[in-house]
């Protein structure tokens, strides 16, 4: 692989241990179900994304905190098997590791984060020497709103200013963004309500959500890619341009959506780090969700260059005729 295929990705976020309890139907308020598996597995939007562009052959960087604890070993060590450089992981003694709590039926997921020492992470911490070299040395840079806003607002200037891609994906979804952040943004990747929030105003129907991301896109200056889950996603390159609707991809049945998007925004970053046009770089993210939706876990569920290559080439044939 040469250098341009390998390209340098930081990532600034969360690392979380992800407790999932698998059951055949989620509680109602006030019920409690049997479950019938349960998983420990580290997750985050940062490191899962860290992970993904990994796999995808990316050099990556991981700038964030976890715990003195048992989980933050283990979330460190997991980055690592993935050859992820991890001397910006912060180990906090004060706070514990973030955790979320995941409830899986169905294939689908409902999710409660405690960001734990995530909320830690401060613009001071990603300003020092070493995470800023990394944000200003790195093709492009990924980040997420499991930390706190100025952090990202701080990493995301840094970055930009460095001449970086920067990668905001905004989830969870937050009411407002500081300007900072969104004008530093050269690619948000909100999901349809994600955008709604962003927007202020309904991004329901096709019309809607088009003048939804140009409203947000305005705002940022930069291109919004919306995630459309099984709808696939729509590329809007700027404000002024007409948007473009990229396909989902197949690659078997649904087995957990944790971390779909999380995998859709580091195989969008890797191929736009690689000089894909964002149209394309997008129909190569929607194969690699494809993909990590057949897999249990967010980070077991990433896929490799080599089968995310196969599926976009053979998606490319079959559209082709
Ligand atoms: O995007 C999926 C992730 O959201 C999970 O891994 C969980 O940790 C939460 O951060």
């Amino acid at each position: 692989m040469t250098q341009k295929e390998r390209p340098r990705i930081a990532v600034v976020g969360s690392l979380n241990m992800d407790v999932v309890m698998e059951s055949g139907r989620v509680p109602q308020q006030g019920e409690t179900v049997l479950g019938t598996g349960m998983h420990m597995l580290p997750g985050g939007k940062g490191a899962n994304q860290a992970v993904c562009a990994a796999r995808l052959g990316a050099r990556v960087s991981m700038i964030g905190a976890v715990g003195a604890d048992g989980f933050g070993e283990e979330m460190t060590a997991a980055l690592e098997r993935e050859g992820i450089d991890t001397s910006c992981v912060l180990r906090r003694g004060d706070t514990p590791s973030g955790t979320a709590s995941i409830w899986l039926s169905g294939g689908d997921n409902r999710i409660v984060v405690f960001p734990g020492a995530n909320g830690t992470l401060t613009a001071e911490d990603v300003s020092a020497p070493e995470p800023s070299r990394l944000l200003r040395e790195a093709d492009a840079v990924l980040i997420q709103l499991e930390i706190p806003l100025e952090t990202a607002a701080e990493a995301a200037s840094i970055a930009r200013a460095g001449g970086a891609i920067v990668l905001l994906n905004p989830a969870p979804a937050a009411d407002a963004l500081p300007d900072a952040l969104l004008r530093s943004a050269s690619v948000l990747t909100p999901n349809r309500g994600e955008l709604a929030i962003l927007a202020g105003e309904s991004a329901e129907g096709q019309a809607r959500l088009i003048e939804a991301a140009r409203k947000l896109a305005a705002a940022s200056g930069g291109a919004v890619v919306t995630t459309l889950g099984g709808a696939g996603a729509l590329v809007l390159e700027s404000a002024d341009r007409e948007p473009e609707a990229v396909p989902a991809a197949y690659a078997g049945p649904v087995v957990d959506t944790t971390g779909a998007g999380d995998c859709f925004s580091a195989a969008l970053a890797a191929a736009l780090a690689r000089g894909s046009a964002p149209g394309e770089a997008a129909r190569y993210a929607a194969c690699a969700a494809a993909l990590a939706v057949t897999r249990l876990g967010a980070q077991g569920g990433m896929p490799t260059a080599i089968e995310v290559g196969g599926l976009y080439s053979a998606s490319a044939d079959s559209a082709g005729g």
